[in-house]
């Protein structure tokens, strides 16, 4: 049995997200999709993680053998624990990959996990949810980068930030 984990922050998950982990799904026997904490982003979050889980959850209802998870520690545990011997990261530009690779490196050397990069469909390479988050903030279309349902809480969401609401 082939599991893999795919983790992020996923706040909130989009189109580039979904593409990677439906690919990984055609890899991999079962894949987890696992939502962890980023510290460098906590501070940006605009979702709560069960907001997060349950939006994946809906994303990723047509792969049959993908789940979602939450997690608060260290992404190896949460492989130990799991089960998990491959981590599955898209990589969008040669940019993204100094941090993928100290990552990826730091992560084999605590517990026996493989990184397995997958690159971004072409489509995709700019997209990352601070920006889709930023651009719909000021206002901008973001409704060809996030499913329909996540359109929807996002711009709620983000009326609520502005009405000085929130969570
Ligand atoms: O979508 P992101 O923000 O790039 O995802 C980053 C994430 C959550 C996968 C990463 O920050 C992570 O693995 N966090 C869990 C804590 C951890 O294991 N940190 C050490 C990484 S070497």
């Amino acid at each position: 049995m082939r599991k893999a984990v795919c983790p992020g922050s996923f706040d909130p998950v989009t189109n580039g997200h979904i593409d990677i982990i439906s690919r990984a799904s055609n890899l991999f026997d079962e894949v987890v999709v696992a939502i962890g904490v980023n510290k460098a982003k906590a501070s940006a979050r605009l979702f709560t993680a069960e907001e997060r889980i349950e939006m994946l959850e809906k994303a990723c209802s047509d792969f049959p053998n993908v789940t979602v998870a939450g997690f608060d520690g260290l992404l190896t545990t949460f492989c130990e624990e799991n089960g998990i011997g491959a981590i599955v990261k898209g990589l969008r530009a040669v940019s993204d990959f100094d941090y993928e690779l100290q990552m990826a490196q730091m992560n084999s050397s605590l517990v026996d996990v493989e990184t397995v990069f997958i690159p971004t469909s072409p489509e995709y390479s700019f997209l990352a949810s601070s920006l889709v988050k930023e651009v719909a903030t000021f206002g901008g279309d973001v409704s060809r980068l996030v499913p329909p349902f996540v359109l929807e809480r996002l711009t709620s969401r983000l009326a609520e930030r502005a009405a000085g609401g929130g969570r």
